[in-house]
This record gives C-alpha cells, sequence and structure tokens, in this order.
C-alpha cells in the first residue's frame, strides 16, 4: 500500500530491508553501532566488512557509545544497493518510561529523515525500529513512525519516497491501518 502526500510518498512493503533498492537504508542499531542481531546483523551480513570499518571509524563518547538513543549515524552502505546507512538507535521499550520512550522513537525517526535530507537522499528504507529485541508495542511504533514519515511528506523540502519494510504480514496489517488513519495534525 502507498499513500501520497503533500510533496512525497510513504509506502509499505512486506518484505527484507538487505533488499531495498534505495538511496538510505535505515538501520535499527544500539548504541555501539558495531553490529548485533535482527536487521542490524542482517544488514552488516548483507552490506560486507566495509560497513563494519566505517562504523568503527565514527567517534566513541565518554559513555563508549558511537550514537546515543535517539539519534543517528550515517555511513557508506558497503555491497547494499544503496548510498548509505543511517544507523538509528531506537530505544528499550519500558512501560515504567513509555512517555521517555516514544519522545525517542519519534526523534529517532525525525533525525533519520533530517540525515537523508543533508545527504541528498530522495528515497529511504526504513525497518520497524525498536519493535523487535527493544520490545516496542508494534502499534504503537506504528502509529509514532507513520506520523513523523507523513508529517515529512508535507514539507516541500523532503524525501519523495519513504518505505517502510515491515518483516511479518501481522506488523504490515498494524502499520496499513495507521497509515490510512492518519490525518494531519
Ligand atoms: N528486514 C526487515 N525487518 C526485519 C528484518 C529484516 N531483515 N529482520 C528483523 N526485522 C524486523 C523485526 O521483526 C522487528 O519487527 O525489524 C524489527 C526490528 O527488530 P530488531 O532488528 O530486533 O531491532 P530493534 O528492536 O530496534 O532492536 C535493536 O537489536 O540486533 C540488535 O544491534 C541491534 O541491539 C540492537 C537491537
Amino acid at each position: 500500500m502507498n499513500r501520497q502526500l503533500e510533496h512525497g510518498t510513504v509506502e509499505l512493503v512486506l518484505g527484507n530491508i538487505v533488499d531495498q533498492q534505495v538511496d538510505a537504508i535505515v538501520n535499527a542499531a544500539n548504541t555501539g553501532l558495531l553490529g548485533g542481531g535482527g536487521v542490524d546483523g542482517a544488514l552488516h551480513r548483507a552490506a560486507g566488512p566495509e560497513l563494519l570499518e566505517s562504523c568503527r571509524a565514527l567517534p566513541v563518547d565518554r559513555e563508549g557509545r558511537r550514537c546515543p538513543t535517539g539519534a543517528v549515524r550515517t555511513t557508506p552502505a558497503g555491497a547494499l544497493d544503496a548510498r548509505y546507512v543511517i544507523h538509528a538507535v531506537g530505544p528499550f521499550f519500558n512501560e515504567s518510561s513509555a512517555q521517555k520512550c516514544e519522545r525517542q522513537l519519534r526523534d529517532v525517526h525525525q533525525a533519520a529523515l533530517a540525515a537523508a535530507v543533508e545527504h541528498g537522499c530522495e528515497s529511504v528504507a526504513f525497518p520497524a525500529i525498536s519493535t523487535g529485541a527493544y520490545r516496542f508495542p508494534i502499534d504503537r511504533a506504528a502509529s509514532i513512525a507513520v506520523d513523523v514519515a507523513c508529517t515529512h511528506c508535507q514539507s516541500p523540502s523532503c524525501i519523495k519516497l519513504i518505505r517502510f519494510v515491515l518483516y511479518q504480514e501481522s506488523q504490515l496489517d498494524v502499520f496499513r491501518t495507521a497509515l490510512r488513519s492518519w490525518s494531519p495534525a
């Protein structure tokens, strides 16, 4: 399914994030940025050692992080069919700090889109950040991700195609509901 907004399109597909032919692929990373399981593992395997080298070269802060939660770092995409990987660190969901987690999930989507614009990208593919190992409830994550993407596509300087690549049919259904029901604030 896709939805045409004022200046760009938000698209939902069932598939594997590593197969996307777009200007930038968003990774669901952790603060160390040296790979992991899920999306992160799949992207590093498909991209080859160049991606890991680019990540290793990024500066580390005093707490040992290459990227704090809610933020992104951009690297070349190695062997992937994309120009960039935007490494996005979503929050680990905790119901007792749900509002903070929701804010961080919104921040990370906005930061990824800002990085894509900064690098001159016209198309970006996102996984469902934080909904796997980081346990963010899929319906709440979908409504935040879709809201940020649709709001972005209302602005003239936006990315022309924002694609969410969902791994399971059930996740695609949840994103579909969120995209159908989205309306500007
Ligand atoms: N393509 C698309 N989606 C995928 C793929 C894939 N190849 N593999 C997994 N997914 C889906 C999962 O089903 C989940 O819904 O992506 C979503 C995000 O899951 P994770 O990859 O676990 O990401 P996240 O929840 O943000 O957790 C990040 O996991 O592997 C580690 O290094 C990573 O520590 C970080 C944490």
